[in-house]
């Protein structure tokens, strides 16, 4: 179970990406456009909160419990979390970045029902999710980082 966790983690960064760039995309031609709020622009807005609230629990069972959990691993003796890289990133700045950009594209989807002319809701969505975009990019463990580095797909080490 743990590497089919592991694994859906890997693979729901890429359904939240494609979702929220599409948010993004519908919330600027809407706001540039002057166009009308839609049903279909709602959903697309909920599949994206959908997939970033799911990642974000199984994030919290990776951190707590996964092979570098805080519960099954402990730091190399004598270091400090701030001082050791590699966990640094696992246990403080991915969950904490992640945990932003959830907030951010909470507040995005929020905008969906708020009672404010519908230029308003496409603009603030498009602020809030443009952030929680450049907030992933930045905290996902690309396999091109040094040391932290993932692979790109699930099982592909
Ligand atoms: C919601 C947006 C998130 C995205 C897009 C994301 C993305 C990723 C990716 C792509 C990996 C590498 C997976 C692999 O090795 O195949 C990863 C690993 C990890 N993530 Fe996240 N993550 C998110 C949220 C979180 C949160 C909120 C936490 C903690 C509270 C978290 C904790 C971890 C941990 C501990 C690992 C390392 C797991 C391991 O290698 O055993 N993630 N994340």
């Amino acid at each position: 179970m743990e590497t089919g966790l592991l694994h859906l983690h890997n693979l729901l960064r890429w359904v939240l990406l494609i979702l929220l760039l599409w948010s993004i995309y519908k919330a600027y031609t809407g706001w540039k456009g002057k166009k009308t709020f839609s049903a279909g622009d709602r959903k697309i807005w909920l599949f994206t909160l959908i997939s970033a609230h799911t990642n974000f629990l199984i994030g919290l069972y990776q951190l707590a419990c996964g092979r570098y959990g805080i519960f099954r691993t402990s730091l190399p003796e004598g270091e400090s979390l701030m001082k050791n890289h590699f966990f640094r990133f696992f246990w403080v700045e991915h969950p904490v970045a992640m945990l932003l950009s959830v907030i951010l594209i909470t507040a995005g989807y929020k905008m969906a029902k708020q009672n404010v002319a519908d230029e308003v809701k496409y603009r603030k969505a498009f602020i809030f999710f443009l952030l929680a975009l450049v907030l992933i990019l930045a905290a996902v463990p690309w396999p091109f980082r040094a040391d932290i580095g993932r692979p790109w797909f699930p099982g592909m080490n």
